[in-house]
């Protein structure tokens, strides 16, 4: 991803000096590449620096954790007032804040930036997310915004907010990247399982979808992955795939750092679990063969096809729906707790194109937040209430029919609970507050009165007020 990075600067007329722990490394790239740009290559870290004209930019792009650290330890000492170290990596964004922090100290500049996109997006325009002060980013800016990804003239890039607000961002990008992903994942399911269809055809399918409101990245390369054949035993390629997902762990820092921040990011939270289960084969292989006959239904099938699949395809609209909200929650949490400032609207543009998350209905959050940045949550957007609206029954069918058919269909039917609970006169929670004040005094409040109320449950039921 460095190496792409390196030839997208090189491409659009930014020297790029060069190094590498490896040497032969930065000489394969100029050998390959010499022709894109300048390159100008530095066997050593202080040949490297020395190369560079004041102030520096320079992108660092090593594994996230300890490597990062390694790397700027060894920089530090060889850099002058006003460089700027990049941290390109997927960084946490504790680790960021840390880091902006301590070079602050030293007059120095650190920027977590995070970029989406993998390999092909670092070379032809990837979505960057930037942070750190806002002098760095006036230097850097013009750098970062001419080599990311365009969208009708805009650039996929904009300073997000100080220290760590670029990683906590490209944090929350990929949070949804896992919902998305598991979204698209359960909607193939209920194809494959539900209407019995193959992957070719539902490749075609995912396709069709491509071509309206669904149109993404992710939906575009779902039909390519269903489509493809594997070569050595002729099956489709999704049959020979072990049925278990890896993770290299943005996904539970989302999850994680939404616990902190009291933010019920349940779609995110479902599909990092999702991948977790996949991976419990020493479970999941004892508990299959201990229910042999667990109750399917009779009758679960749906008999119309064509209805089933436009009920597939509102409920994952209506799940993504969620999926972006909750995900967009997070962000503004973030940004309050930890006073960044960040524009949610402005994330909605820069995820427009290049990232991996890259969708049609960006523009309708973009125009959303524009409209109202201190929307309470996307759901009540008039766009997306009309388009939750429109799904709802659908929505509804598809998540009673996984159930009716023994399909897991966890992300699709956490989205619908979230749904109906934020809409709800009442929860239940009232249930939850009484238990508490009774097995431990914990108080609760009334919907009549204000203060805090305990009840003597294990005397004569009178109630006190507490506050
Ligand atoms: C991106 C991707 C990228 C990477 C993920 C994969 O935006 O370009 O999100 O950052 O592919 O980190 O994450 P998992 O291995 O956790 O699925």
């Amino acid at each position: 991803m460095g190496r792409n990075l390196a030839r997208n600067l090189a491409r659009h007329d930014f020297p790029v000096a060069l190094h590498n722990r490896t040497y032969a490394r930065t000489e394969s790239l100029v050998s390959e590449h010499g022709d894109e740009g300048t390159f100008v290559p530095s066997e050593s870290l202080e040949d490297f620096v020395a190369s560079i004209a004041r102030p520096r930019p320079i992108i660092v792009m090593v594994k996230a954790g300890e490597p990062t650290d390694a790397v700027i330890e060894q920089l530090v000492p060889l850099l002058d007032e006003g460089d700027v170290v990049i941290d390109c990596g997927n960084a946490h964004f504790a680790d960021t804040r840390r880091r902006e922090a301590a070079l602050r100290d030293k007059a120095l500049h650190f920027v977590g930036a995070g970029v989406s996109g993998g390999e092909e997006g670092a070379l032809h325009g990837p979505s960057i997310m930037p942070g750190g002060s806002a002098e760095s980013y006036e230097t850097l800016g013009p750098m970062l915004e001419a080599i990311a990804a365009q969208v009708d003239g805009t650039p996929c890039c904009t300073h997000v907010g100080p220290d760590g607000a670029g990683h906590f961002v490209k944090m929350v990008h990929n949070g949804i990247e896992y919902a998305d992903m598991q979204l698209i994942a359960e909607a193939y399911d209920l194809l494959r399982r539900g209407l019995g269809a193959d992957p070719s055809r539902i490749a075609a399918i995912f396709g069709e979808w491509n071509e309206g409101d669904l149109e993404s990245y992710l939906i575009e390369i779902t039909a390519d992955v269903l489509a493809h054949t594997d070569a050595a035993t002729g099956q489709p390629f999704i049959d020979v795939v072990l049925d278990q997902a890896e993770q290299k762990g943005t996904g539970r820092w989302t999850v994680q750092t939404a616990l902190d921040l009291g933010v019920p990011v349940t779609g995110i939270a479902e599909a990092t679990f999702a991948r977790s289960v996949s991976g419990h084969a020493e479970q999941r292989e004892p508990t299959r063969a201990a229910y042999p006959d667990a109750h399917v239904e009779a009758g679960w099938r749906p008999d119309d096809e064509d209805a089933f699949v436009e009920d597939v395809r509102r409920a994952l609209y209506a799940s993504k729906v969620v999926a972006y909200a909750q995900g967009f929650d997070e962000i503004q949490a973030g940004s309050r707790a930890y006073d960044w400032g960040i524009d949610p609207g402005a994330m909605a543009t820069i995820w427009r194109g290049g990232c991996i998350i890259r969708a049609r209905f960006l523009d309708r959050i973009r125009e959303a937040y524009d409209a109202d940045p201190e929307l309470p949550t996307l759901l009540v957007a008039p766009y997306f209430v009309e388009a939750v609206q429109e799904g709802l029954e659908s929505w509804r069918r598809v998540v009673a029919t996984a159930a009716r058919g023994g399909i897991p269909a966890p992300a699709f039917a956490s989205s619908l609970a979230y749904f109906d609970a934020l809409r709800a006169e009442r929860l239940p929670a009232a249930l939850i507050q009484g238990l508490r004040d009774d097995f431990g005094a914990h108080t609760y409040r009334r919907v009549d009165r204000p203060g805090t109320f305990h009840t003597l449950w294990a005397g004569d039921l009178s109630e006190e007020k507490q506050g």
